[in-house]
């Protein structure tokens, strides 16, 4: 029990208590529609029974489909792993798109990946530091080829100068992507001045190091508000610094410029927008593809939630009952319809809202458990001990890592299960 949340639901009995002062609550509780009656009758019979992450492959087609629709030639797919963290899922969304580009920001991923997909073409997506380069080469396994098939990202001349070391220290040619500010300003090279120092270390170590091509991430152009700036002009900015890149860099290094370098950019909020330009040839979706809430974006009104946590109730209880305030928390479900049902459901606390059966909700003065926490709704939304409470995450990249194996489901029916990255 949280204490602040506590005097608050008492706070809520005080106000019940001088009457009147509050519209009483109407009833929010919804059963399942029939998309989540079958998912909850199939988990009941083949699932889990414990909190579990389902992935809909139906949706999920639907949404690659609108990312290879938009990624048209020359320009490349490039799927985003942390984003869809599971190898499985990963090459699920390889073969349908038909691609075999990634996007990596962790080295023990890189490693696990030389192995699974060999024939991979792998981007960083973070400058990792040289040690962490290190590591791969030493646990690196298989027929997978760094010196063709990976592209390390470096910002700053400092960081390349260590990646040098280690090329010159283990006899490497490491090919090197550079990352570009193009207004995010989460760092990388802002201006050809920037740019300047590291081309001419690449450009002189041509044994140790290639360049590889540019990375610039742009998802702040649909978050900053229109009275600071327009989208259109946000996204003119953003290709302005990109081109000033590539311009410096054909023009005063021509022997590091090939028509096959990788120029990456977007990321699921701005991936629609690249269709108006012809500079990059290498775009990053990953997180679109399960849409969970925070990419609840007009940019991706066309793509649909993939990914749900499924968890059975536990416990179904009746009205809602405070330990110390037993003859008031009466007054409370009295007043408030959506107090009338107290489940407890199998673990708790993520980063996720609930989704079905609608009007569901969490009560902040009994307080979060992550082992069983309260929910609370009224006699609408029918639940009974071992139906599935259903959950819509904020985000991938963390809430696919916690539930183990994920459920993959087709059509109502459990298909496959795939494990999760071991981080
Ligand atoms: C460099 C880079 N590119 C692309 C992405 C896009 O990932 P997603 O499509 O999952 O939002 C990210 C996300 O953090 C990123 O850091």
């Amino acid at each position: 029990m949280n204490r602040r949340g506590f005097m608050l639901g008492a706070a809520g009995l005080g106000a019940v208590a001088a009457g009147g002062a509050l519209a009483r609550p109407g009833a929010h509780g919804r059963p399942y529609d029939d998309y989540f009656r079958r998912l909850n009758e199939e988990l009941k019979k083949n699932g889990p029974m414990r909190p579990c992450l389902l992935i809909d492959l139906d949706r999920l087609d639907h949404n690659i489909d609108q990312v290879t629709a938009s990624v048209r030639a020359p320009k490349h797919y490039r799927i985003v792993e942390k984003s869809l963290p599971a190898q499985g899922l990963i090459d699920y969304v390889a073969r349908r798109a038909g691609t075999r580009r990634l996007m990596s920001f962790h080295q023990p991923f890189i490693n696990d990946d030389a192995v699974a997909f060999p024939d991979a073409d792998i981007l960083l997506g973070k400058p990792l530091p040289a040690r962490s380069a290190a590591l791969f080469y030493r646990d690196l396994k298989g027929p997978f080829d760094p010196s063709r098939q990976l592209q390390w990202l470096s910002d700053t001349p400092e960081h390349l100068q260590q990646y040098l070391e280690l090329a010159q220290g283990q006899n490497l040619r490491l090919r090197i992507n550079i990352e570009l500010d193009v207004g995010l300003h989460r760092g990388g090279v802002r201006d050809p001045a920037a740019l300047e120092p590291i081309l001419a270390l690449i450009a002189a170590h041509p044994r140790q190091l290639e360049f590889a091509g540019f990375m610039g991430y742009d998802p702040h152009v649909v978050a900053v508000p229109k009275a600071i700036a327009s989208r259109e002009e946000m996204f003119r900015r953003v290709m302005a610094a990109y081109q000033a890149c590539v311009d410096h860099t054909r023009s005063r290094y021509p022997q590091l410029w090939r028509e096959d370098l990788t120029l990456n950019t977007a990321g699921s909020p701005t991936y629609r927008l690249h269709e108006a330009e012809s500079l990059s040839n290498d775009i990053s979706v990953g997180t679109a593809l399960l849409k969970p809430t925070h990419y609840d974006l007009d940019t991706l009104a066309a793509h649909v939630p993939a990914a749900y946590i499924a968890t059975p109730v536990l416990k179904a209880n009746g009205p809602l009952v405070l330990p110390g305030l037993e003859q008031g928390s009466r007054i409370l479900s009295w007043w408030d319809p959506n107090l009338r049902e107290t489940y407890f459901i199998y673990g708790g606390y993520w980063m996720a809202d609930y989704e079905s059966p609608k009007g569901l909700r969490f009560n902040a003065a009994y307080g979060h458990s992550s082992n069983q926490e309260i929910v609370n709704a009224s006699p609408g939304v029918g639940l009974q001990v071992d139906d599935q409470v259903f959950l819509r995450p904020w985000q991938s990249e963390a809430v696919l890592l916690e539930f183990g194996d994920l459920v993959a489901v087709r059509d109502g029916r459990i298909v496959d299960y795939w494990a999760p990255l071991k981080a």
